[in-house]
């Protein structure tokens, strides 16, 4: 399916064939391997970060990688050996990189509006780059942290610059209505008093308007009310290293065409154009573009069965391994491995669980289905493993790793025991 970089490694090496992920079969990957998978295209996301890093190679940057998209051991590792930081928002996402790419730690940006006293020392003492700090009073505690710790914290105000950005309501964050961020109108006072702490450092200021945004243009607004708060602080004496520009850039979880490499370069080109009086390092912190058409959900058809008017094809996957269609109404294109002959018809795709809303698909038109038959939910590598869970006491799925013809395992497939492991009676 077209250049790599720019489109899903996920294709038929020959019309009518089975599906492939990259070099690697996914019928052989299911046989060797189980149901529900998780297959990710490891040389797709190392090309997904080379676009981002190349776009802004202009100027000084780091690509901080969204842990919360996919937070695999294996994906950090890799990110981290190609110059990547990470963007976190927890004390469990720091362990996860700091067990995966410790040399990665100086360029640990930590988000979140929530941050406790323990995650703050923790990331004080990983040597983390910076605290992007999303109240005043968060502010004040880091400061304590850091002075009972004797380590300097670098900080970002997390500014919300009020800015609509068109997405689904929970994965917009840009506007005064929202939990997140500091209103930019009160940002200058808090540098101001800031400045004089001896433990706190002001290194930048950071917006993240919020996630799967489409179009550049509200990138490039945030990024215009961001420069105008760098230049008054210049004015007033505090000088910013940084900007974080967050994350947000989407994909079109429809096309099959889809064509990442302008989409990069439209991105940059409003952010840089705003953020053109602005000379320092530019952050950037894409979660979802880098990883979410890598991976697909590889799932084996239980049954098919007809209920009136409607066919459902149950999965062995469930909601509880890829929420998105639940909670976001999102849409996942669905590829049966093999193809049969027939004409499509419209079916409902659900899974198991006791749940109406366990679907992934409804009223889709897919080509015939029989039980025993594979199908691959795609663009599910960002936001699928990271947000399931153990619902209806079912294992997770296993994750492999594709890298070249080679096909590694980096997640096992959970057992009861591991979920009846904590638990006392
Ligand atoms: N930076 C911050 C501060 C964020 O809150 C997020 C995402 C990102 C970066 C990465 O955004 P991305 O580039 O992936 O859009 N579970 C939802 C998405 C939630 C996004 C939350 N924040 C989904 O499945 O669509």
């Amino acid at each position: 399916m077209g250049q790599p970089a720019s489109s899903r490694p996920f294709h038929r090496p020959r019309p009518g064939a089975a599906l492939y992920c990259g070099k690697v079969s996914l019928e052989a990957l299911a046989r060797r391997f189980g149901t529900p998978l998780y297959v990710y295209s490891a040389d797709q996301i190392v090309e997904r970060l080379a676009l981002f890093q190349a776009a802004f190679a202009g100027r000084e940057h780091l690509v901080c990688y969204a842990v919360k998209a996919n937070s695999a051991l294996a994906i950090l590792k890799l990110l981290a050996g190609r110059g990547a930081g990470f963007d976190i928002v927890s004390g469990g996402e720091l362990e996860r990189v700091l067990a995966a790419a410790p040399e990665a730690a100086g360029r640990v940006v930590f988000s979140g509006v929530g941050k406790t006293p323990a995650e703050i020392d923790l990331a004080l003492e990983a040597g983390i780059l910076a605290f992007n700090v999303e109240s005043e009073s968060e502010l004040d505690l880091l400061a304590e942290r850091a002075q009972k710790l004797k380590r300097r914290a670098r900080f970002a105000l997390r500014v919300n610059p009020d800015v609509f950005a068109d997405t689904h309501p929970y994965i917009s964050t840009g506007l005064r209505e929202h939990k997140f961020g500091i209103d930019i109108r009160q940002a200058p006072k808090i540098y101001r008093n800031a400045a004089h702490s001896r433990w706190l450092e002001p290194y930048g200021v950071s917006v993240h308007i919020g996630s799967q945004i489409r179009s550049a243009d509200p990138f490039g607004s945030a990024m215009e009310r961001v420069s105008k708060l760098v230049a008054q602080l210049v004015r007033e004496g505090v000088r910013l290293q940084a900007v974080d520009a967050g994350g947000g850039l989407g994909i079109d979880y429809h096309a099959a065409g889809f064509d990442a490499v302008p989409k990069v370069a439209e991105y940059a080109a409003a952010v840089e154009s705003a953020l053109a009086g602005f000379k320092g390092r530019l952050l950037i912190e894409p979660g979802r573009f880098v990883v979410a058409q890598a991976g697909a959900l590889l799932t084996r058809v239980l049954y098919v069965k007809r209920n009136g008017n409607k066919t459902f094809v149950i999965t062995d996957a469930a909601m509880n391994d890829l929420i998105r269609p639940a909670l976001y109404q999102a849409h996942h294109e669905i590829a049966p491995v093999r193809l049969r002959a027939g004409k499509p018809r419209p079916v409902d795709v659900v899974g198991p669980v006791c749940e109406s809303g366990d679907f992934f698909a409804r009223d889709r038109s897919l080509a015939p289905v029989d039980p025993g038959d594979l199908l691959a939910l795609l663009d599910a590598g960002a936001y699928g493993m990271a947000q399931s869970s153990n619902y209806n006491t079912r294992p997770r799925a296993a994750e492999v790793l594709v890298e070249g013809a080679q096909a590694r395992l980096i997640r096992r497939r959970e057992t009861i025991a591991d979920l009846l492991a904590p638990e006392s009676i």
